[in-house]
């Protein structure tokens, strides 16, 4: 079975390192409009993998026909943030290689999924889908389960428990528009509130909402481990068909009151991509709450130049 990667960069080969080093894919293929420099990516990933113990094989290569029958693409290609800019400001500039990257492999793997990194990354889901004109089931964002475990992290220094224990999901757009859901997040099964208050908390989701901008002060470029390991999560539950439930970027079509634009929701995630969309009853400051959401990322598509 084969998965393609396209961008090798900081997300791309961060990807193809943890996923090879978990030995459940036979061939994974690292894209990148940089020819040698996935070629250099891949070489070092391969390397290190006799000492992992996997038997896991890397292609670098600049060449979308190496990508041919893939079972997932992940897109994690474009232009990342630099310090000062928000992920909104990057739409046009990747809108355009997000279509044009999707339309290459679909032709070549019309039966894949896709899971969209490239940020801003519910506009990405969008144009990617709109370009490769399949199934929405089969395009997934990856937002949520980052979001979720960079609150699990701060919410876990603040409590003093591990964040392993930590339950919690996020709705809504990935960037300051995120949804906190206070009553469904519980530590092994004990709910927060005997915790924390929901005045406490939302200076948590404060910090949650800002961690990306955080890390992109410090380094000058946006974050690589979390979001790739997030990816791991979401490929995983696909190849085992393990059905996990995870928060990620889907298209709605009316779920939430909602359609016509990629968001972040809980999915239930298989060997076919997103197998269901769950739908939580929520109250009044929450429904507001994602409305707003919705409407940021429904302005953001209203912003994008035509793609091809
Ligand atoms: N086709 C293939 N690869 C491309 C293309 C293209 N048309 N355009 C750019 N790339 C490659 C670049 O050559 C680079 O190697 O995409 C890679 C991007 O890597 P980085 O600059 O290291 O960016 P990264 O940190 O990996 O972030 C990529 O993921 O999390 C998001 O916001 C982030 O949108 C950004 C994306």
């Amino acid at each position: 079975m084969k998965i393609t990667i396209i961008g090798a960069g900081n997300v791309g080969a961060s990807c193809a390192s943890l996923l090879a080093q978990k030995d459940i894919v036979k061939k994974i293929v690292l894209l990148d409009i940089r020819e040698k420099f996935s070629e250099g990516k891949s070489l070092d990933i391969s390397q290190m993998l006799s000492i992992m113990e996997s038997n896991t094989e890397i292609i670098g290569s600049n060449n979308y026909y190496k990508s041919k029958n893939s079972e997932i693409i992940i897109i994690t290609c474009g232009v990342p943030r630099k310090p000062g800019m928000s992920r909104d400001d990057l739409i046009n500039t990747n809108a355009e290689i997000i279509s044009f990257v999707t339309k290459k492999s679909i032709f070549l793997s019309p039966k894949a999924k896709f899971i969209i990194v490239s940020n801003p990354l519910d506009v990405m889901a969008y144009v990617s889908y709109m370009t490769a004109k399949i199934d929405s089931s089969r395009i997934i964002g990856m937002a949520g389960i980052l979001d979720s475990t960079r609150y699990r992290f701060f919410l876990s220094k603040k409590i003093n428990v591990s964040p392993i224990d930590i339950q919690s999901l996020l709705l809504g757009g990935h960037g300051d528009t995120m949804v906190p859901l206070y009553r469904y997040t519980s530590v092994s099964g004990i709910p927060i509130k005997e915790f924390l208050s929901e005045e406490e908390n939302d200076i948590i989701i404060d910090k949650t909402k800002k961690g990306g901008e955080e890390i992109v002060n410090l380094l000058g470029t946006s974050a690589w481990m979390a979001p790739s390991a997030s990816v791991v999560k979401i490929v995983e539950s696909i190849l085992k068909d393990s059905k996990r439930i995870f928060s990620c970027s889907a298209f709605l079509t009316g779920q939430y009151g909602l359609k016509n634009l990629f968001l972040g929701v809980p999915v239930i995630l298989g060997k076919s991509g997103i197998e269901k969309i769950v739908e939580l009853r929520l109250n009044q400051k929450e429904n507001n709450l994602l409305k707003k959401s919705a409407d940021h990322v429904l302005n953001m598509i209203s912003k994008l130049d035509k793609f091809d």
